[in-house]
């Protein structure tokens, strides 16, 4: 029986994986997500006449039941839309916010050390989740088709079961053997504290009545209504300090997004409370001072390293919420600051870092690829990059009883104390210290390349690592990438702090790896890492592909926890 279903399941990722369906009209549609289950239910919804946004919502949802360690009701996300027939793009931020009764020292001990799990574990680790409002809001105001419609699949996903899959269990078996899971949890994905095995139908039926109130109730049903005071209720008798005004305040916000110039095309990318368009930009606009097409891989390459270090130190001192605090973006997505940035670079060595800039030795390291990504265009020329999250691997590893949400972890975003590294050794500043209502820094991407040779949409998990994903792939296509070879590409990274250029195997050649070395920096090979979705449209063939992650379809996955 399992093994029969094992080999369906087999034939339906050779199936939806990275498919593109050839329809006629304006072109063809493309979806690429990280489960079968969800590119085929958004195929389904544009089938009957939906657009990439009524697919969006539906794919949104479906990731949020069958992906439960990634992304999810209980945690956030950010919209990148664009609407074909004005030519617009909106940035949907349905981020979490920090609890009215939330402080900027709730993770710090008496001493005032940083508390590590606390900001990580159980209901206090949690925002206000901001998921919810962004299907009712991107249904309403984008979409064609009504919610409940859309969130059929996701409920009948949950309530008769979706078929559980190795990467699934090999993450439940991790949790299980390595941090706190609540009651509620195990009793849904490992009753009797039994695994499931592959193929076994996981049933999520609280999830399922949790989807309906969204489905009939909209927005309100989830924050304003009887069912959000039970989720209050039996989160704060676990720890939460979250109160109704909380939920009755979320809203998503609509957002400019960010445009950068680059080799004469233009990118449509993330801005504050995400850290990725202002970063990318800051990193492309260095670039651009030099040659650098002209330069052999390992100049270039230290150049691109030179350039995120920079980019990733702006990002510690200047981002955060852009409701609180001052983000200069003008600036840090200017020629001018780059420029100026590209002037301290040294092409024969590393960029020692200055020793007021020694914050913490202690950076952590893990990054696995939970959150989530996808990709879709429409056949009208509709798009949406979506970058969706619960933060770390199944979240806190708290799921309220009866409304069957993974609460997040996403708390662990804000800088708990600062320039004390969070989960992805990441620091930040006073911008994103925590204070009640305010929205947590993230590094989450989903980005447009409009260029001369059609369009890309793209977007990954990969927490701190995201950024330098997203850029790579951005150079790929610029060298004359493919969705396959964006999603393929090797990957390296360097985020400031800790200075060391992290690379996946096979990222550089033995050669590149002793220039980088004599110039003085120092390297780590890790194991491999994200899980890209991208969409491409080829404008003089008018096709379309879409190309997910190989590093998400194979066995192995590199999960930790702490
Ligand atoms: O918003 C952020 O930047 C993080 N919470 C995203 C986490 C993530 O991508 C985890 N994947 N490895």
């Amino acid at each position: 029986m399992a093994k029969t279903l094992r080999l369906l399941i087999v034939i339906n990722l050779a199936f939806f994986f990275g498919e593109s369906i050839h329809a006629e009209g304006f072109n063809k549609a493309g979806i690429a997500t990280a489960h079968p289950l969800a590119t085929k239910a958004g195929y389904e919804i544009l089938e009957m006449g939906g657009n990439a946004f009524d697919a969006a919502v539906t794919v949104s949802a479906v990731l949020s039941v069958v992906e439960p360690y990634s992304s999810g009701l209980g945690g956030g996300g950010f919209f990148l839309l664009h609407n074909a027939e004005d030519g617009q793009s909106v940035f949907v931020d349905a981020r979490e916010k920090a609890p009215s009764m939330a402080d900027r020292d709730m993770y710090l001990d008496e001493n005032g050390d940083v508390l590590r799990t606390a900001s990580l574990n159980g209901p206090l680790a949690s925002g206000i989740p901001g998921l919810p409002a962004a299907l009712h809001h991107v249904a309403n105001n984008h979409g064609s088709m009504p919610l409940y419609k859309l969130l059929e699949p996701a409920i009948r996903l949950a309530r008769d079961g979706f078929p559980a899959y190795e990467r699934l269990i090999t993450a439940l078996n991790v949790a299980k053997k390595s941090r706190t899971l609540s009651p509620k949890f195990k009793a849904v994905f490992m009753p009797n504290d039994q695994l499931p095995e592959v193929g076994q139908l996981i049933k999520q039926p609280e999830l399922a009545k949790t989807l309906e109130i969204i489905a009939s109730n909209g927005h309100d049903g989830f924050y304003k209504s009887f069912f959000t005071q039970k989720m209050i209720d039996e989160a704060r008798q676990d720890g939460s300090i979250w109160l109704a005004d909380d939920f009755k305040n979320y809203s998503v916000v609509e957002r400019e997004p960010i445009k950068v110039n680059f080799l004469g095309a233009q990118l449509t990318t993330a801005p504050p409370p995400s850290s990725g368009g202002t970063t990318i930009a800051t990193i492309l606009n260095i670039i651009s001072e030099f040659d650098f097409i002209e330069m052999d891989i390992s100049t270039r390459t230290h150049l691109v390293v030179e350039s995120m270090r920079r980019a990733y130190r702006d990002r510690a001192f200047f981002l955060g919420d852009p409701d609180f605090v001052d983000v200069p973006i003008k600036k840090l997505t200017s020629k001018e600051h780059a420029s100026i940035l590209a002037q301290s670079i040294d092409m024969n060595a590393a960029t020692p870092i200055h020793e007021d800039d020694q914050l913490d030795e202690k950076y952590a390291w893990n990054e696995g690829s939970h959150t989530t990504h996808f990709s879709i265009l429409d056949m009208d020329g509709n798009r949406a990059a979506v970058t969706q999250t619960i933060n770390t691997w199944f979240g806190s590893g708290y799921m309220l009883p009866s409304s069957g949400l993974i609460l997040n972890n996403e708390m662990d975003d804000f800088s708990a104390k600062p320039f004390a590294p969070n989960r992805y050794g990441l620091v930040h500043g006073e911008q994103n210290s925590i204070q009640p209502n305010k929205r947590m820094l993230s590094s989450m991407t989903p980005t447009f390349i409009e260029s001369e040779k059609g369009l890309a949409i793209l977007g990954t998990p990969g927490g701190a690592r995201i950024i330098t994903m997203v850029l790579l792939s951005i150079l790929d296509y610029f060298e004359g990438g493919t969705a396959e070879t964006m999603t393929a590409k090797k990957r390296f990274h360097h985020q400031f702090l800790p200075d060391v250029i992290r690379y996946e195997k096979d990222a550089f050649t033995e050669e590149t790896i002793t220039i980088l070395e004599s110039k003085g920096h120092t390297l780590q090979e890790i194991s491999s890492y994200g899980n890209m979705q991208v969409v491409t449209w080829e404008k003089d063939s008018g096709d379309v592909s879409s190309s997910s992650d190989p590093r998400g379809i194979i066995e192995g996955y590199d999960i930790d926890f702490y």
